[in-house]
């Protein structure tokens, strides 16, 4: 469905091997895909260019049109009609498929020091009692138990597993959002565990998290412009007219029109909300970013979009990333080392090709083997 109408209707097979209508298209080629290429050898995914329009002002013609790759000049004057042949039905009258987008393969990347390396991570939460404090206290919850990775500058790290197994623990506790029992974690060669409250907030610059739910975690009382002046004002980088110039650039740079600037965090789509959140964790210029399961509450098609952003960001700016996620085919697509997370200790670490081909631990192998795959017949099987 889109813009309000059935622009394709096929058994679920046919529409997954051949879809006919473009904007079906554009869905499926949006989505990560475990048996497809990683982002270092294809880029960026296909997605779907621009956005829904708003339903009070559906465009003339194929409501389509303005995103469609095919468009053309009678598109934009008559609406098409729904062919109807049976089982198949589609609202556009050609189904020509996308052409793969396949720039060169980028080569290897040297090995360069660490720019975050993590020792023996530990955080235990106390076990609490139950309603009203009455009861036995519950068990102490040993959410990261001796977590160690490292990330060279510019690269990204997937941290996957199952919910609750500890990954937002690990990225705030790194961070010190939440203050480590155990462990040594250094950024640029500074024991981020060490600091004290001032230097910690200098050091606070250079590292930032975009969290998963891009409403919760901006304040509604706030425009899109104050939320991002707090940290230029906090981090004294830019005030007045300084500071409107560096507003409107970062909007711009993740893809926002400047005019978003006098926004409320509800009058933007989820898509429009994480790049606030993602413009201002970029307004202090850090260089390394957590990101945590920052595109699970995006549909596909946006998810694309953001991750494509993403991955542009990091390329222009250098950024080092750890990347959470639960999802192993987006993390096939953006990262460099995966690391596979299992009751708050890693279980498995390699680099994202080795891991996918041959994985090594059997909690991995039965994650993978729990991706599905769109294309119905080949997932049914897998999971026989
Ligand atoms: N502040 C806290 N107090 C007590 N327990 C906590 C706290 N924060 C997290 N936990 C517990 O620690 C464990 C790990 O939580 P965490 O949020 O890190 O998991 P996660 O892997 O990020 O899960 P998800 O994929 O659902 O986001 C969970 O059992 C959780 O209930
Ligand atoms: S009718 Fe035209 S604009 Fe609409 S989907 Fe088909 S080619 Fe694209
Ligand atoms: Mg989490």
């Amino acid at each position: 469905m889109y813009a309000g109408q059935v622009v394709e209707q096929a058994p679920t097979a046919a529409l997954f091997a051949r879809p006919l209508h473009p904007y079906t298209e554009g869905l499926l080629a949006s989505v990560p895909r475990l048996d497809g290429p990683p982002a270092r050898e294809h880029g960026r995914l296909h997605g779907i260019p621009g956005q829904v329009p708003a339903a009070t002002a559906w465009p003339e013609g194929c409501r389509f049109h303005p995103r469609c790759p095919y468009a053309w000049d009678r598109c934009r004057a008559e609406a098409p009609p729904l062919l109807d042949a049976g089982a198949w039905r589609a609202r556009h009258p050609h189904g020509a498929l996308l052409a793969p987008h396949r720039p060169e393969a980028s080569h290897a990347t040297p090995v360069t020091p660490a720019l975050v390396d993590v020792q023996g991570l530990v955080k235990h939460f106390p076990g609490e009692r139950g309603w009203l404090g009455l009861g036995r206290p519950r068990a102490v919850v040993r959410a990261v138990d001796g977590v160690s990775f490292a990330i060279a500058p510019g690269q990204t790290l997937g941290l996957v597993g199952e919910s609750g197994c500890g990954k937002s623990t690990v990225g705030r506790t790194i961070l010190r959002l939440i203050e480590p029992d155990a462990g040594r974690v250094t950024i640029d060669g500074q024991d981020v565990v060490a600091l004290g409250a001032s230097a910690l907030r200098a050091l606070r610059r250079r590292m930032q998290i975009v969290f998963q739910d891009p409403y919760g975690s901006l304040n509604p009382r706030m425009t899109v412009r104050q939320m991002l002046a707090e940290p230029l004002a906090i981090h004294r980088l830019a005030s007045g007219a300084y500071a409107e110039r560096r507003i409107a650039a970062l909007l711009e740079e993740v893809g926002l029109d400047p005019g978003f600037a006098q926004s409320y965090a509800h009058e933007l789509s989820g898509g429009q909300r994480q790049r606030v959140g993602i413009a201002r964790a970029l307004s202090v210029e850090p260089q390394f970013l957590v990101l945590d399961e920052p595109v699970s509450a995006l549909d596909v098609s946006v998810q694309a979009q953001v991750l494509n952003l993403l991955a542009d960001l990091q390329q222009r700016r250098r950024l080092t990333y750890l990347f959470i996620a639960h999802d192993l085919a987006v993390v096939k697509h953006i990262a460099d080392h995966v690391a596979v997370m299992y009751l708050g200790k890693i279980v498995e670490r390699a680099s994202a090709p080795a891991l996918y081909a041959r994985p090594r631990h059997p909690y991995t192998t039965s994650l993978l083997s729990a991706v599905p795959v769109p294309i119905p017949r080949r997932s049914a099987s897998a999971s026989c």
